[in-house]
């Protein structure tokens, strides 16, 4: 925010400002007057100025060693006359008073008539010899580097560096292919000891497990006597480190970066909605990483929902629609797997069918499911809780990413509480016809008899399991990372899921199952595109309000208040449900 430089108002109070509003201090950055808010740190006020500064040990989410000398600045200050007031020049303007050496702009912040300088001379002088020092020791083996095409090494040598070393002696030989712990690999002579994971370890993840030992050039990284870096967040020091000293175990040798496809989307593992990058090639899930939002994750992810892909690329994966006929499960197109399927739900009362959703399942799913839900009148409905140990930095208690849109849309009141009555009413008989998406019942105590027995038992999911051999008809549906959507984090931020790469097989968007299963059970129409349905969320769901997939954006939007309960309209409308005609299923006998 460039700004006329007036030093004289600046530094008379302001009377339109508001006492909340921080203090701005006029720096001049290469020449240019600007304005930046007390506290902010000289290379950050660079860089709003369109000076970038390099830098290595500097993170922003971390404290400043200011220990690898990478941003080294011109700094200086008024130059004060007599009264005590700056000198002004020629152009109104105050005289710098430039020190004779250069300054870190990592650690210190903004002050009032401060003057800075980042591509002088001597700054680009200083910058070719921390380079040089830099590289003295490293083992340029970038061709075998799996930081090769993210590297600042590399990016840094070429933009500030030289192409030449006056270094004639032998390299360092340091340690190599270190196991730092279960998830990340070292190679310390890579290493350029800027101290980031150092700082991580201790400052985010609250678990003091590396340091440096030993001197000069021989100083190494390496984890404590006795300790291993396998805390949660482990693969957050890949993701810092500037060079290709750490490097994830999952990752490494796998895919070159450049030919990655990269997908803005969410982390499903839990209820926090870590913002993610998706790094795909050809349909293939490579890594993922996360994303900045400070309302959600910071700059971080936990390695639990970090490497919680591979699933996706599982060979049981449900590849194409079936429908049990003639005592078993045969292949089936679209079209005859939804008729079958709303055919044995036509063929019961709204009592003698029980729905179970999942949590893991977008808004737009929930909402084509409390469709059914109403179209067919069933009380027996409910989403499967899913519960682990949280910590106190972001993995949550809550394993289910979307149990706040689940609530918003009806689906459940207290996640699970409906599910013992479900299970007794499926045992006694009451209950004849299933339907399961994206959950398996025998994990929440429906037994494989009690499947096996049910006239009517659709399964909507992913991948195979006990239960899915035993459906009537089997709908294979999309993984988090094949599909579009949105869902409501723990803190009621309501956040967007991205298609990354497309599902194997004939396998559908789950928005469109249902939204067929719908219109064949109710010849409903209207609904073309996942942004139909959120229109309609949005014009029936007041948190919904003036929003779209679009407006959504990266970063997401908040929607509920953490402590405020969502209306539960289902539950109501259960309450109300008459219970309709009995008839017989098409499917199995009972
Ligand atoms: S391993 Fe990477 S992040 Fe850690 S000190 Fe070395 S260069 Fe820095
Ligand atoms: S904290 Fe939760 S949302 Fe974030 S990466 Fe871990 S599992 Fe995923
Ligand atoms: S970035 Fe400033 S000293 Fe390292």
């Amino acid at each position: 925010m460039r700004q006329e430089f007036d030093y004289e108002r600046e530094r008379e109070p302001n009377e339109a400002m508001s006492a909340s509003s921080p203090q701005m201090f006029n720096v001049q950055i290469d020449g240019i007057w600007h304005q930046f808010p007390k506290g902010t740190r000289v290379i950050e006020a660079c860089a709003q100025a369109g000076s970038y500064v390099p830098r290595y040990c500097y993170h922003k989410k971390l404290s400043s060693p200011g220990n690898c000398r990478m941003c080294l600045i011109e700094m200086g200050m008024p130059k004060m006359g007599p009264d005590r007031k700056p000198d002004l020049g020629a152009d109104g303007k105050p005289v710098i008073n430039w020190m004779v050496r250069p300054q870190i702009s990592c650690a210190q912040d903004v002050a009032e008539g401060m003057g800075v300088r980042t591509n002088s001379p001597l700054v680009k002088e200083c910058q070719r010899g921390v380079m040089e020092f830099l590289l003295i020791n490293h083992p340029l083996d970038c061709p075998i580097c799996d930081q090769a095409g993210e590297c600042r090494l590399q990016e840094f040598s070429v933009e500030y560096g030289t192409a030449e070393s006056r270094f004639l002696e032998h390299k360092v030989k340091k340690p190599k292919n270190v196991e730092l712990g279960p998830r990340v690999t070292l190679d310390d002579e890579r290493c350029i000891l800027c101290s980031r994971c150092v700082r991580f370890c201790q400052e985010i993840a609250q678990d003091d497990v590396l340091g440096f030992v030993d001197r000069g050039s021989h100083t190494i990284l390496t984890a404590h006597p006795g300790k291993r870096l396998e805390n949660n967040y482990s693969l957050n020091t890949v993701d810092i480190c500037p060079v290709g000293a750490l490097t994830s175990t999952d990752f490494r040798f796998k895919m070159r970066v450049w030919f990655l496809k990269e997908t803005k989307s969410i982390c499903t593992s839990c209820a926090t909605g870590c913002n993610t990058i998706i790094g795909t090639r050809e349909d293939v899930i490579y890594r993922q990483t996360p994303r900045e939002n400070d309302a959600v994750n910071s700059c971080w992810m936990c390695d639990y929902g970090r490497l919680n892909f591979d699933y996706v690329q599982s060979e049981r994966r449900l590849l194409e629609p079936r429908i049990f006929h003639d005592g078993k499960l045969i292949p089936a197109d679209w079209k005859t797997a939804i008729t079958h399927a709303a055919l044995q739900l036509k063929h019961f009362s709204g009592w003698e069918i029980a729905i179970i959703a999942s949590g893991r399942m977008t808004n737009e799913e929930l909402w084509l499911t409390a469709q059914l839900i109403r179209t067919l009148a069933v009380p027996w409905f409910d989403i499967v809780p899913r519960t682990g140990p949280d910590d106190d930095i972001l993995l949550s208690e809550d394993r289910n990413p979307n149990t706040n849109g689940a609530r918003l849309l009806g689906l459940a009141t207290e996640p699970g509480a409906k599910i013992p009555a479900i299970i007794e009413a499926i045992s006694s008989g009451q209950v004849k016809a299933l339907l399961v998406l994206g959950e398996n019942p025998v994990r929440f105590g429906v037994s494989i008899q009690q499947l096996s027995n049910l006239p009517a038992f659709i399964v909507m999911d992913i991948l195979a399991n006990e239960a899915t051999e035993h459906a009537t008809a089997l709908l294979p549906s999309f993984a988090f990372a094949e599909k579009r959507g949105s869902m409501i984090n723990g803190k009621g931020r309501l956040q967007r899921l991205n298609r990354a790469v497309r599902a194997p097989g004939q396998a559908r968007d789950d928005w469109e199952i249902l939204r067929d299963l719908s219109q064949a059970l109710a010849a409903t129409n209207g609904i073309y595109a996942i942004e139909d349905v959120f229109r309609q969320m949005s014009e029936a769901v007041p948190e919904f309000a003036g929003l779209s997939l679009s407006k959504i954006g990266d970063l997401g939007v908040q929607v509920i208040q953490v402590n405020e309960s969502p209306a539960p309209p289902l539950e109501r409308a259960a309450n109300d449900i008459e219970k309709a005609e009995s008839k017989k299923p098409p499917g199995r006998s009972p």
